[in-house]
């Protein structure tokens, strides 16, 4: 559903619009101004890494969010809850590409979505390094710092630049691998950047032509996944089935794409 028209929800939607960008903008200075420094690194296992940084950002986070709406319920990568309103769940990745930042690579981003009655009605990705920040509202388009976004136009996979993830289950990199390589030969290029929240955003700003991953989680893309469709593209799981943010699998795309990329994934998901 769409937030409005009651002046309560308007207004809701108005202030929650307003939150998100202050705590994405807050936690982005944080994390820049932290970079460089010596990073106090955790593993969650072999492959999957923590930095204080990580922690720090979502702390800024959820206390503007309390702030505001100490009732709504909380989905933080980093473990934060919320309260116990079940109509309204954000949901945070606090840095999103923290492989990049532990080894001081400048890309990376914190992603905030907002769900209402079960719906991404808000999303909110801010890359700190290039200033950008994206926002999409739930049928009222997205943008990039404060301009509208769409998806590119390229309809032939052969003139596509696309992008994934590698999934940090190591049983599931096989498959990743092969996709990556039936992409490879199909396409004009793949990239793998390393924050999901801003391959889903280029996929929006027509950068990228489109985007799969076979394991993320609803923190990485929720934001993202939001800001695609309303720039006019098409996000589906893996398989071409309906998106859920907790599905587990993602395929975003300019819509043109979409299906003959369905079919390309699909050929090496055995
Ligand atoms: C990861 C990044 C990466 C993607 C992984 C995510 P994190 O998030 O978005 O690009 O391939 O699936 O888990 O751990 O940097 O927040
Ligand atoms: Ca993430
Ligand atoms: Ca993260």
């Amino acid at each position: 559903m769409v937030l409005g028209p009651s002046p309560a929800e308007k207004a809701l939607a108005e202030t929650a619009r307003g939150v998100a960008i202050r705590a994405a903008q807050e936690a982005g200075r944080l994390l820049r101004r932290q970079l460089w420094k010596a990073h106090r690194i955790s593993y969650k296992d072999t492959t999957h890494l923590v930095t204080e940084a990580d922690l720090v950002s979502e702390r800024a986070i959820v206390e503007v969010i309390r702030e505001y709406f100490p009732d709504h319920q909380v989905l933080a990568e980093e473990g934060s809850k919320g309260g116990t309103n079940p109509d309204f769940r954000w949901i945070i990745d606090p840095l999103d590409g923290t492989t990049n930042y532990a080894h001081g690579v400048p890309f990376f981003a914190v992603s905030i979505g907002l769900e209402a009655y079960g719906e991404i009605v808000l999303g909110v990705v801010y890359d700190p390094n290039q200033r950008e920040l994206f926002i999409a509202e739930k049928s009222g388009g997205a943008s990039l710092n404060g301009r509208a976004i769409h998806v590119s136009g390229i309809s032939e996979l052969s003139r596509s630049l696309l992008v994934t993830g590698f999934p940090y289950e190591r049983q599931l990199l096989p498959l990743a691998m092969r996709q990556f390589e039936a992409m490879s030969y199909r396409c004009q290029a793949v990239r793998r950047t390393g924050s999901a929240a801003l391959d889903l955003c280029y996929v929006a700003a027509g950068r990228f032509d489109g985007y799969w991953e076979v394991s993320v989680y609803p923190w990485d893309v929720a934001a993202g996944s939001l800001i695609v469709t309303e720039a006019g593209g098409a996000v589906s799981d893996l398989g071409g089935g309906p998106f859920r943010v907790d599905g587990g699998t993602v395929l975003a795309s300019n819509g043109r794409l979409h299906q003959e990329m369905v079919e390309l994934l699909g050929q090496e998901h055995r």
